[in-house]
C-alpha cells in the first residue's frame, strides 16, 4: 500500500474526537521526523490552536474550493498533510474526502449509528470522483 500523504479525520458527529486525533497524529508524525502540515478545516480551530502551542505548521482553511486546490499543493511541500474536518457533511467535507488518500473516522461507541450517514456521503463522493476520472 502506498503511504498516505493526505490523512483526514472526518465525522459529521460533533465531539467525536476529530481535532484531538488530528493534533495528536500531526505531533506524532512530526516526532517521527516527517515534515507535517495540519490543515484545520474546523470552524472551532482547536487543533490549529494546539499546533500553534507546539510550534508546528498549520493552516486554517474553511473554504471548500480553497481546500480542493490547496491540499495537493501542500502534499507536494510536506511529507504528510493532516486534515481536521468540520462536524458536518458539507461541501468542505466533500472537498476533503475528494482530496485525501486516507480518511479516519473517530467514533464514540454510543454514537456509531450516525457514521452510516458519513459512509453514504463517502460513497456518493467516490461516485462523483469516478465520474471525473
Ligand atoms: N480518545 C479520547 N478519549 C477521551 N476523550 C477524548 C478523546 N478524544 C477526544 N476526547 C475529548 O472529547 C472532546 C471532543 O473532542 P474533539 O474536540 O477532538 O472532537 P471533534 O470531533 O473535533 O469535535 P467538533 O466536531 O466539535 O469539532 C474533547 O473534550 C476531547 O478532549
Ligand atoms: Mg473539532
Amino acid at each position: 500500500m502506498q503511504t498516505p500523504k493526505i490523512i483526514a479525520f472526518a465525522n459529521q458527529k460533533g465531539g467525536s474526537g476529530k481535532s484531538t486525533s488530528a493534533a495528536h497524529a500531526a505531533f506524532w508524525l512530526a516526532q517521527k521526523g516527517l515534515s507535517v502540515m495540519l490543515v484545520d478545516a474546523d470552524g472551532q480551530q482547536s487543533s490549529s490552536a494546539w499546533l500553534n502551542e507546539l510550534g508546528l505548521d498549520y493552516k486554517v482553511l474553511i473554504d471548500p474550493e480553497q481546500l480542493f486546490e490547496s491540499l495537493p499543493a501542500f502534499s507536494d511541500d510536506y511529507d504528510v498533510v493532516v486534515v481536521d474536518g468540520p462536524g458536518s457533511l458539507s461541501e468542505v467535507t466533500k472537498a476533503i474526502l475528494t482530496r485525501c488518500d486516507l480518511v479516519l473516522v473517530p467514533v464514540v461507541s454510543q454514537k456509531m449509528l450516525p457514521v452510516t450517514k458519513l459512509l453514504r456521503f463517502l460513497s456518493e463522493t467516490m461516485q462523483l470522483i469516478r465520474r471525473f476520472d
